[in-house]
């Protein structure tokens, strides 16, 4: 077993640590803001895919500051960051707290937790642990509580409960068995993720990430239906070398409007010839644990890419690298 491997097996406990956690009150507020980058910034996707599916706004921002809107709406902010130190998450909290803005805190440690304790913020800190994106029970899971704390989403710890028990399941023998399976189609070839709605988004920009950072590889993702308007012509010129070099995995879900269904039917068989490695369906009840279904099978598979190009899928060097350069 690697690491990476053995961090995956926790992902069952991260989701249940968050769902037993003790969450600091929030005032309440309309909507939710979400603040966060690469891994920590996961969190927001997944926060922004169970809001949608409660008829809620959550947004997630994955840059410097606030997006221009957020003064006058007065969201719930959520600032997530593994290691409570990055400086486009920072920056943001210090807009939202010099615009009076609610802004709660989930981190490890760091210079997030540090201003937390002196100007009085509150605070969730996660388990610390190697890698943010191998934290994603925690963060995800600290970010929806904070969330319903804040009255923007609600019954998030059936929710987290639910994801438990489907990752659990599934990390029992079928999520290897996929991820296998679309290890033998996609090694050695660049990976295109096709999602749809909210909860297949967040799952491919998951897949995506992980891919590039375990996997140290390329990959991209797009979504049904837009790209059924632009995406789906560029497969046409250089056919052989498409056919050589990429793959694409369609991700699904049983929520999908039926005329998504359609489309990826259709545009399945229009890109003949391209190699679709599979199509994977999310699994459980509630969108949460629908979501984590996938995440864990692409957690899976980037380890296995890793092992198959022979590269250690927990460093991620370039990033540290550059966050160095950057304080230069
Ligand atoms: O996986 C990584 O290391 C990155 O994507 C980080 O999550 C990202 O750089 C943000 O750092 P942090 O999660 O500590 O806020």
């Amino acid at each position: 077993m690697s690491l990476m491997r053995d961090l995956i097996a926790t992902l069952p406990d991260q989701l249940l640590w968050a769902a037993g956690v003790a969450v600091p009150d929030l005032p309440p507020a309309p909507e939710g803001l979400v603040l966060g980058m690469g891994g920590s910034g996961f969190a927001g996707d997944v926060a922004v895919a169970f809001a949608a599916g409660q008829m809620r706004r959550v947004t997630v921002h994955k840059d410097y500051g606030l997006p221009g809107w957020a003064v006058a709406a007065r969201p719930a902010v959520v600032a997530v960051s593994h290691s409570g130190n990055t400086e486009e998450t920072l920056s943001g909290v210090e807009a939202a707290a010099a615009a009076a803005l609610s802004v709660a805190i989930t981190a490890t440690g760091g210079a997030l937790v540090a201003l937390a304790h002196e100007s009085g913020l509150p605070l969730l800190v996660v388990p610390p642990g190697p890698q943010p994106r191998a934290a994603a029970g925690y963060l995800a899971g600290a970010t929806l509580r904070l969330l319903e704390s804040a009255g923007v989403v609600t019954a998030t710890v059936p929710a987290l409960e639910e994801a438990a028990t489907v990752v659990t399941s599934l990390l029992e023998g079928p999520a290897e068995e996929v991820s296998q399976e679309l290890a033998d189609a996609l090694a050695g070839r660049i990976v295109i993720l096709y999602g749809a709605g909210p909860i297949t988004a967040a799952a491919a920009g998951r897949w995506k990430a992980q891919i590039n950072e375990n996997g140290k590889a390329p990959a991209w993702w797009s979504l049904f239906p837009e790209l059924d308007h632009n995406e789906i012509v560029g497969w046409g010129a250089n056919a052989a070398a498409h056919r050589d070099v990429m793959a694409v995995v369609f991700l699904e879900d049983p929520d999908d409007p039926p005329r998504i269904r359609v489309r990826a039917d259709l545009t399945a068989r229009l890109m003949d010839g391209i190699r679709i490695a599979g199509r994977v369906g999310t699994r459980g009840a509630g969108p949460l644990a629908r979501l984590f279904s996938l995440v864990v099978v692409g957690d899976l598979l980037s380890v296995l890419l890793a092992e198959r190009s022979d590269v250690d899928p927990v460093p991620v060097e370039v990033i540290e690298k550059l966050k160095g350069m950057l304080k230069e």
